[in-house]
């Protein structure tokens, strides 16, 4: 049985969706000790069931990753109610929204922005130290593939996304010599409720199915995929990986076909 996160407390938010929901319960198969976090409460509790299902347990907290006070907040319960934390997978955002640079208002701009990239940092900022005071962890952060390779209509995703790469390397700078390792994972596309309301978008469907033949293991990747390489990052297995961007993408990055 895999036991690499036994008992490891690990904060995971997004955890009500596609890519959150199964890697916690990869990630409770492993043994960790789970706080699932989103600001959805109907996703958390179907989560949480699944885990269940599976025959584990978990505790739940709704977070706003945008609000400061919401994200002090589940850090703070989160110690409270397992006396530390070893482990964050900082994975909650909102998808792009769709429009050609110009087009994107400023409000909506600063609404992804908050979310998809101040939101990582402020969980940084609160998991950080929590985790100092029990000697270190590891965070994992959740990018993807367009902070290396930019898709059309998503300048505000892409912005933030590739400032979420650039957040992780800073914090890997900044904290690996006191314990804490930082790593971000850059999935391809995942078949997630995320990617589905795109499909359903003619404008995204086209160009997702031409992205779809670029994955050269030629599918869509699944969500416990990317839960599989989280668990290795949140994992005492992965002890001298720090600061690196992990791509979980079926091979697009590497494709200059
Ligand atoms: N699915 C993909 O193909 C893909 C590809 C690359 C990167 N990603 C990234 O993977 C992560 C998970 O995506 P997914 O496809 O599972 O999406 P999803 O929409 O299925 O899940 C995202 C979760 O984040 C939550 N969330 C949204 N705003 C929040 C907030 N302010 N505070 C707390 N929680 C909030 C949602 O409620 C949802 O449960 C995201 O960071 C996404 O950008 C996804």
């Amino acid at each position: 049985m895999d036991k690499s996160l036994a008992d490891k407390v690990i904060i995971v938010t997004g955890a009500g969706g596609g890519i959150g929901r199964e890697s916690c319960r990869v990630f409770a198969a492993a043994g960790a000790r789970l706080v699932l976090a989103d600001i959805g409460e109907q996703g958390l509790r179907e989560t949480l069931e699944a885990i269940k299902n599976d025959g584990f347990d978990a505790e739940t907290i709704t977070v706003d990753v945008g609000s400061e006070d919401s994200v002090r907040n589940m850090v703070e319960q989160t110690v409270a109610r397992h006396g530390r934390l070893d482990g964050a997978f900082n994975n909650a955002a909102v998808e792009q929204i769709g429009k050609i640079l110009t087009d994107i208002t400023l409000a909506e701009w600063e609404r992804t922005i908050k979310v998809d990239l101040t939101g990582v940092f402020l969980c940084l900022k609160y998991q950080i130290p929590a985790m100092l005071k029990n000697g270190g962890g590891s965070i994992v952060n959740t990018s993807s593939g367009v902070a290396s390779a930019a898709i059309p209509y998503c300048a505000e995703y892409v912005s933030a996304k590739s400032g979420v790469v650039g957040l992780t390397r800073a914090a890997a700078v900044d904290y690996g010599s006191m314990g804490i390792r930082v790593n971000a994972i850059l999935p391809g596309i995942i078949r997630t409720p995320m990617v589905q309301r795109l499909l359903d978008d003619p404008q995204f469907a086209v160009m997702f199915e031409r992205l779809r033949e670029r994955h050269v293991i030629g599918r869509f990747g699944e969500s416990s995929e990317v839960g599989e390489a989280a668990k290795w990052l949140l994992s005492d297995a992965s002890s001298f990986v720090h600061g690196a961007s992990i791509t979980v993408d079926g091979g697009i990055g590497a494709n200059g076909a």
